[in-house]
């Protein structure tokens, strides 16, 4: 039994006064002054490209501060290094989580610090012992000797989290925890939080999923301009106020107002489909997948942890070797196993994983938007002053259309805040004009407002004729964007269902789903 401790006397763990920040002549912050205490959430807020990772380097050690003083512990620690910081129980929780995966949770959690036997050997059983002890202290719901590789990404987090603690960490940031989570992971992590609350441990918490915010902290502070609004209570803001404090004035051209779901069906062409799949196979992971769409029409996946979706994205997109079936683009064969060969039929993909799979960090946005099309635009050698034309054209339509904020159209992808790079991802297959359009979480890591242009885009694309399939853990974008949902489970789809426009409804099936499958793996096992 883990024992509840009373939660700590409210004091400021750390304290950020008069922050200021600039990139050479890109002045980011101003003038913050921030703090978190103990045993509190402390939300922070703003659109993409505000400056909430930029604050929370500076507080890491990770940035240097142009301006101001942070005080962690009463102490003033803006001269410490990175390292000093971390020793002292300042933590950050990133997205690429730095756990070992071929190591248990006990190796990993006791990492460079065994408790030692005889001969200096690791004395793998203490080891064991205390991992046991730490995890039940906050009632994690995690075996100290599982392989991290088996663990869903959810258990992967807390093993980082409890990492840090278990350093000694007094404050934990968290810089977007929840946008490669699923629905049920999330849970997991709301109530991992909750543990490390009561435990008098600060968390900065930074999303952009605003119900989960408003549901989570009990303190909201918002970037806007470079400058601080906040802290509010979140029990007296609506999730609309938030959305309003954060705004900035949108690019030139405005959208066409925001259509009524889905009234872009009536453009689908009868006839041939845009994407036909009979009986496709992984060798790990999937089997017997075939769906059929058509132009135009739009095609969400549902599914529980690890069902297949990425997979199933990844597979008609060539990236993975071992795939067999058929697969045809608006009536033409594709081989799997082939990138250029899926590019070249019409298929685009905006992966889950932006970093890896969908930017070149070190080129320019021009660079990155223009790469999947490169040929159109340069038959050979430099390009042409046509091209470049073009692909200026390009770039003024997206920062327009996705608010993307930046300097211009030669700064570095890798410069760029998170969700502006997600918006350069995204706009680079558009402008591909694909016959079938795939995407993987496009929306993870975007702010209200932008997240909103890119499904009114999504809709506009498809209105053109695109094939879209549309792979997403919002269960709301869900059933916000699609014409029909296909539920996976286990590497296959169980389920197509019509519009459903009820958020409860597709959440209950899902977990419907979820138990089933649990069912039937416990029957196998007893069989
Ligand atoms: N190393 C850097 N060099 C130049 N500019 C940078 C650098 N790091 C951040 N910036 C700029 O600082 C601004 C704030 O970026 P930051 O990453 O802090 O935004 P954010 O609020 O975390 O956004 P998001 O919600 O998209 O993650 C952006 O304009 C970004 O381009
Ligand atoms: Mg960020």
């Amino acid at each position: 039994m883990a024992e509840t401790k009373t939660p700590a006397p409210q004091h400021a763990i750390v304290t950020m006064q008069g922050i200021g920040k600039s990139f050479g002549a890109n002045r980011v912050l101003s003038d913050i002054s921030f703090d978190v205490m103990a045993g509190e959430t402390h939300a922070l807020l703003g659109e993409n490209g505000a400056g909430k990772s930029t604050l929370m380097k500076i507080l890491m050690g990770a940035y240097r501060t142009d301006e101001g003083r942070i005080l962690f512990d009463g102490q003033d620690v803006t001269a410490l290094s990175l390292r000093d910081r971390i020793d002292r129980g300042i933590a950050m929780i990133f997205q690429e989580l730095s756990v070992l995966p071929n190591r248990s949770v006990a190796e990993n959690l006791f990492i460079l610090r065994e408790p030692l036997a005889f001969g200096r050997r690791v004395d793998s059983r203490k080891m064991l012992r205390e991992a046991r002890t730490l995890i039940e202290r906050y009632a994690f719901a995690l075996d100290a000797s599982a392989r991290v590789s088996d663990l869903a990404f959810a258990q992967r987090q807390m093993v980082e989290i409890l990492k840090a603690i278990s350093r000694g960490a007094k404050l934990l940031v968290m810089d977007e925890p929840t946008s490669s989570l699923t629905i049920h992971e999330e849970e997991t992590l709301f109530r991992t939080i909750g543990q490390l609350k009561q435990n008098g441990i600060g968390i900065v918490y930074i999303s952009h999923r605003m119900a989960d915010v408003l549901r989570l902290s009990d303190r909201i502070s918002i970037i806007k301009d470079g400058r601080l609004v906040g802290p509010l209570d979140p029990r007296k803001t609506s999730i609309d106020d938030i959305a309003a404090m954060m705004s900035r004035p949108k690019g030139q051209v405005p959208l066409p107002a925001a259509a009524a779901p889905a009234t872009h069906h009536s453009v689908m062409a009868a006839g041939t489909p845009a994407l036909e799949v009979d009986n496709l196979a992984t060798s790990r992971k999937l089997s017997g997948v075939s769906l059929s769409i058509d132009p135009g029409e739009i095609v969400g996946l549902a599914g529980l942890v690890g069902s297949g979706r990425s997979t199933l994205g990844k597979a008609l997109f060539g990236v993975l070797p071992d795939v067999s079936g058929d697969i045809a683009v608006a009536g033409g064969p594709l081989r799997p196993g082939s990138v250029s060969g899926a590019i070249a039929a019409g298929i685009a993909l905006v992966p889950e994983d932006r970093r890896l799979e969908g930017l070149i960090g070190g080129r320019s946005i021009e660079e990155n938007l223009s790469l999947p099309r490169l040929s159109d635009f340069s038959l050979a050698g430099p390009l042409g002053p046509m091209a470049t034309a073009r692909i200026t054209a390009l770039f003024r339509q997206y920062r327009d259309d996705l608010n993307i904020l930046c300097r211009g159209p030669s700064q570095k992808a890798q410069e760029l805040s998170g969700g502006n790079q997600q918006k350069i991802v995204f706009g680079k297959w558009l402008a591909m004009k694909p016959k079938l359009l795939i995407l993987d979480e496009p929306t993870s890591g975007v702010d209200i407002n932008a997240k909103r242009d890119m499904r009114e885009l999504v809709r506009r694309t498809a209105g053109e004729g695109v094939a879209v399939l549309l792979i997403s853990s919002e269960l709301e974008e869900l059933l916000d964007l699609s014409d029909r949902i296909l539920v996976m489970a286990e590497g296959r789809i169980t389920r197509s269902i019509g519009r459903m426009h009820d958020e409860t409804r597709l959440r209950a099936l899902l977990q419907a789903e979820a138990a089933r499958q649990t069912d039937i793996r416990a029957q196998g096992v007893a069989a």
